[in-house]
């Protein structure tokens, strides 16, 4: 079965709480740092990761999309971050490998993404460290854009790699999910989708949250 993680970015931030009790049957509450340097948009971060942290128990699914992230990692992961995902793009091997063993000692789940511009290959070095791969479907930095079909080769391409390498090891897809997409994920080998406007817009997100995760069933 699919695992779901509603992206709060697309919730109304003036009633937060309630937004997240709407989709609180979804398996990852997805919550999405952006810095205005790494992706051209500036959004939420530490003290509203604690607030978060406070009202619910959803496991917290926190998408670093910022410079330089090993300076912030354990700080979100203290903040009440369960899944610490951080780009690849954005740190040396060295830096990327240190940062990983931190998040893991503070007892937190690590993972790596990556930009659609950026092969599968640079995440290979690193499937047998993580517990989640990241494929961005569309370019990081805001919510609401179309999905680009052409990742569905790096999602089936990281499925093979984490079925031989490291089979605990989540793929998690992000940008652009509905239905429709969530079928061609799946089919291709995600294990958990993000979704922000199509279960925030939906009227019935409970309902909506129950098709998606079971938008495919495995053959
Ligand atoms: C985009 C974010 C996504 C975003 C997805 O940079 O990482 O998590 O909220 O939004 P939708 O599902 O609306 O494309
Ligand atoms: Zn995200």
């Amino acid at each position: 079965m699919l695992k779901i993680a509603p992206s709060i970015l697309a919730a109304d931030f003036t009633k937060l709480g309630e937004e997240i009790s709407s989709v609180a049957t979804a398996d990852y509450l997805h919550f999405d740092v952006m810095d205005g340097v790494f992706v051209p948009n500036i959004s939420i971060g530490l003290p509203v990761l604690e607030s978060v942290r406070k009202i619910t128990g959803m496991a917290l699914d926190v998408h670093l999309m910022i410079a330089s992230p090993a300076r912030y990692v354990s700080r979100f992961a203290e903040a009440g971050g369960d899944i610490i995902v951080f780009h690849v793009e954005a740190e040396t091997p060295e830096a990327t490998r240190t940062a990983i063993d931190e998040i893991h000692k503070l007892g937190k789940r690590a993972g790596l993404s990556a930009k659609p511009g950026t092969p599968a290959e640079s995440l290979l070095p690193f499937i047998g460290s993580v517990d989640l791969l990241l494929v961005m479907t569309v370019e990081p930095g805001f919510g609401g854009q179309a999905f680009m079909p052409e990742m569905l080769t790096k999602i089936s391409q990281l499925r093979h790699a984490i079925d031989s390498r490291n089979p605990a090891c989540e793929l998690e897809v992000d940008g652009g999910i509905n239905l429709e997409t969530a079928k061609l994920c799946a089919a291709a080998g995600a294990d958990v989708l993000v979704a922000g406007n199509d279960i925030f817009r939906s009227s019935d997100r409970a309902a909506r949250i129950r098709e998606l995760r079971s938008a495919y069933v495995a053959k």
